[in-house]
């Protein structure tokens, strides 16, 4: 078995498909463009799927990569040997073109061939789907692994929920699958242990799902006219098996994070169980955050959506950083590391070195004032109990409240209120949490809207000017700028973009004077219909969250501004009249707001 490191397994997997016919493309953003049903990436099939449901591909029929994915799910479960939050995913695709047949070939090729990464064949076992009332027993992949000369006894058939793959729940491409496990060599748990168990002894390595199906709206299974591959290979966790490593933290990259992160605590790595789970959750989140950071399509902490989720992995972070003693504003160094062991695989975070280290040291900041008054307010609850008689529990909203406004997760409060014996309305918090997030729901919604008050003339024109501020903040303050909600009446228009100051008074002047310059030139304001991919070919900027496939509206005005939109819009930018800024304000963390009128 070859010891490698992490940039040689990338090197070696893209170069064995490379030399079997594969294009290479890049990783594509961990925030999803044709799927508004994840928040981010979860699998390498993600950014693929319109070529899977049969679209073409400009690279060909034969492609492989290194995805780079989040997945958030089990994050309370992170700290143990194999759970991360950010990791990489090796694939391979089929788009219509090999099948079975070859894709176990050279599955087993690379893994066992001494030229590729020579493990040992005793050491590897499989699953295949047993069959339902949708689709059939995969005797095919079966026989194409006893082909390969794998005894029949490392070959076991498992139901749906082990090897099928596909959106849960949801539609799109789907299939069964054949998954490729590493023996440990640990023993057995029991005697029908095998690679379905979650004991330790196996390790999914490797994933060939073979996309045959569509499942549709109406719960069907479709055979697709050309079916698919799609592979998936876990980079962290195939190099853990090479190096011969207990866990995916002791790998060449996470131990040197690890390693980074020992020279700032107090408390060392192996001190107790504690301290190893809160170094692996310091190691896995920071990598996660600064990847989150630091991709194309950058996320800032907020309270909604990706950014929620981003706040929440580097509080509880810094909440972890504390219990082994890490001081104030240290996890921008941990950060620091990561970019280093990443740059030269993903340059985007190597150029956004400053710009990423910033934001950590940002919200490190935010939480460190919050936490202050959090304590503050928690205490106040505390002696509520000191005085009345009443049951020792904190309601949900309450623990909402910490939760929303001082960011305090919510194991945090539970963890504190555990040391003064209270307990905490657990279910009474999600229901609070559950009424949050339909609010911001359908704060989303309205968004889709366009946060258009009414389509008379005067509310027309500031939407139109709405466009045109966009373009001028993106030309000023550079294309990190993104908008983040609008809402525009006759009087008035108000908008919401992602920036982490405040704007200075040159800033706002240059932005007031180049939105005057767009009126003044006049130009024409188109408009076309066209599929989300060709708007975003196209250049155009906008929510691209609409369903694969839909058409959009979008809005050109000259070469200055092209936006996805549902409109109205004025015929010309001449018709607008003169464009003032009023004020320029924090609209909630990283989102500044801009009010401003047409005279
Ligand atoms: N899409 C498959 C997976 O994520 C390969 O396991």
């Amino acid at each position: 078995m070859k010891k490698l490191t992490t940039s040689e397994l990338r090197e070696m997997y893209l170069r064995f498909f490379s030399e079997k016919g594969h294009s290479i493309i890049p990783s594509a953003s961990l925030i999803p463009e044709n799927d508004p049903t994840v928040l981010f990436t979860t699998a390498g099939m993600h950014p693929l799927v319109p070529y899977l449901l049969g679209e073409k591909h400009p690279e060909g029929t034969r492609l492989t990569d290194v995805q780079k994915c989040v997945r958030t799910g089990d994050i309370d479960e992170v700290g143990d040997s194999s759970h991360l939050t950010y990791f990489e995913m090796l694939g391979n695709w089929s788009l219509g073109d090999y099948f079975k047949k070859e894709a176990i070939a050279w599955s087993w090729e690379f893994l066992t061939s001494d030229k590729w990464l020579g493990i040992l064949k005793d050491r590897l076992y499989f699953t295949c789907f047993a069959g339902d009332e949708n689709a059939p027993r995969d005797e095919e992949a079966y026989e194409c692994w006893l082909s390969q000369g794998v005894s029949p006894d490392h070959i076991f058939f498992l139901d749906k929920k082990h090897n099928w793959w596909g959106p849960a729940g949801m539609t799109g491409p789907c299939g069964p699958d054949t998954e490729m496990f590493f023996d440990t060599g640990k023993e057995k748990c029991s005697p029908e242990c095998n690679p379905s168990c979650s004991c330790g002894k196996y390790l999914e390595i490797w994933n060939d799902v073979f996309m045959q199906y569509n499942k549709t709206a109406e719960g069907t299974y479709e055979l697709l006219e050309k079916p698919n591959v799609d592979t998936g290979m876990g980079l962290e966790r195939t190099v853990a098996v090479l190096q011969g490593a207990g866990s995916v933290y002791e790998i060449d990259t996470l131990s040197k994070i690890l390693e980074t992160i020992s020279h700032h605590a107090t408390i060392s790595y192996t001190e107790s169980d504690e301290s190893i789970r809160a170094y692996r959750i310091v190691a896995d989140h920071m990598r996660t955050a600064t990847f989150m950071i630091g991709d194309p399509k950058g996320v800032l902490p907020s309270n909604v959506d990706q950014g929620y989720i981003l706040r929440r992995i580097i509080r509880r972070a810094i909440r972890w950083s504390l219990r082994i003693g890490m001081p104030e504003n240290t996890l921008s160094k941990i950060s620091e590391t990561v970019i280093d062991l990443y740059k030269d695989f993903y340059p985007e975070i190597g150029e956004k070195r400053d710009y990423i280290t910033e934001q950590i040291s940002l919200e490190e900041q935010r939480f460190q004032s919050t936490i202050k008054l959090g304590m503050r307010e928690f205490d106040k609850l505390m002696r509520k109990f000191q005085y009345v008689q009443c049951e020792r529990i904190i309601d949900g909203k309450a623990a909402f409240r910490l939760y929303d406004t001082f960011g305090f997760p919510i194991e945090f409060t539970e963890e504190l209120a555990r040391e003064n014996d209270i307990a905490v309305d657990i279910a009474g918090f999600h229901a609070a949490f559950e009424e949050h997030q339909k609010k911001s729901q359908a704060g989303a919604e309205q968004r889709f809207k366009g946060g258009l008050a009414d389509s008379g003339e005067l509310t027309t024109r500031l939407h139109t000017a709405t466009h045109l501020l966009q373009a001028a903040l993106r030309s000023v303050l550079g294309p990190e700028v993104a908008q983040k909600g609008s809402n525009i009446t006759s009087e008035r228009l108000r908008f919401d973009f992602s920036f982490p100051r405040k704007m200075t008074r040159e800033e706002l002047d240059s932005v007031e004077q180049l939105v005057n310059e767009f009126i003044a030139k006049d130009y024409e304001v188109t408009c076309e219909e066209m599929t989300v991919e060709e708007a975003k070919e196209a250049g155009a900027i906008g929510l691209f969250e609409s369903r694969y496939g839909a058409r959009v509206k979008v809005y050109t005005m000259g070469a200055v501004s092209k936006e996805i939109c549902g409109g109205p819009h004025a015929a010309r930018t001449g018709e607008l009249g003169k464009f003032k800024i009023k004020k320029e304000e924090a609209s909630s963390a990283g989102v500044r707001r801009i009010k401003a009128v047409l005279e």
